[in-house]
């Protein structure tokens, strides 16, 4: 058997823990594993949305609404999943101005249930073209972008 270096052993694993990040996943049962799988659900449901607008999905009326009540239903679930962070040492990307602007973040979590709730509104009325629900997703994505940018790192 030719001699294998352990080098070209240890080395791809270590590859692969340096390009998955620092960052170890949270457990799944704290706040932090919990509103972070809620989060995922959101994009899980408006990432589609937004291709079949940018064309990279064909639209299909019904998936779209399909989406857009999901999203709206879902939309409450991360906000349960933030309590004080003082002793927790999960990791997450939640900056301090959750708690130190409170009245901000629930001013942002506020303009997103309006928008979600106005695309599903939307929705339910039956989609007869991109069109109609071009500006509402957009909505929806404004205020995901906007809380982002100030409550995340
Ligand atoms: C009111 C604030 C707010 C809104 C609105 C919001 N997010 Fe976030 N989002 C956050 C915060 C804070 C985090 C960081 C959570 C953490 O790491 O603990 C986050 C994290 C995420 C993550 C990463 C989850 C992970 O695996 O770590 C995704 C994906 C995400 N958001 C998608 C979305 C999408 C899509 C929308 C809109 C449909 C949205 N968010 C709306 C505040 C928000």
């Amino acid at each position: 058997m030719p001699h294998v270096p352990l080098r070209s052993i240890f080395l791809p694993a270590m590859l692969v823990l340096a390009v998955s990040g620092c960052s170890r996943e949270a457990d799944p049962d704290s706040p932090e594993g919990m509103r972070q799988a809620a989060f995922k659900q959101l994009l899980s449901h408006s990432e589609p949305m937004a291709g079949m607008l940018n064309g990279r999905i064909d639209f299909d009326p019904e998936v779209f609404a399909i989406h857009a009540l999901a999203l709206d239903e879902k939309a409450d679930a991360p906000w349960h999943y933030f309590p004080d962070p003082s002793d927790s040492d999960q990791p997450t990307a939640a900056r301090e101005s959750v708690w130190s602007d409170a009245d901000g973040f629930s001013e942002r979590v506020e303009q997103f249930r309006t928008a979600t709730s106005r695309l599903a509104e939307v929705a339910r009325d039956g989609i007869d073209s991109p069109d109609e629900v071009r500006e509402p997703l957009q909505a929806v994505q404004q205020a995901c972008k906007a809380c982002h940018e100030g409550y995340r790192q």
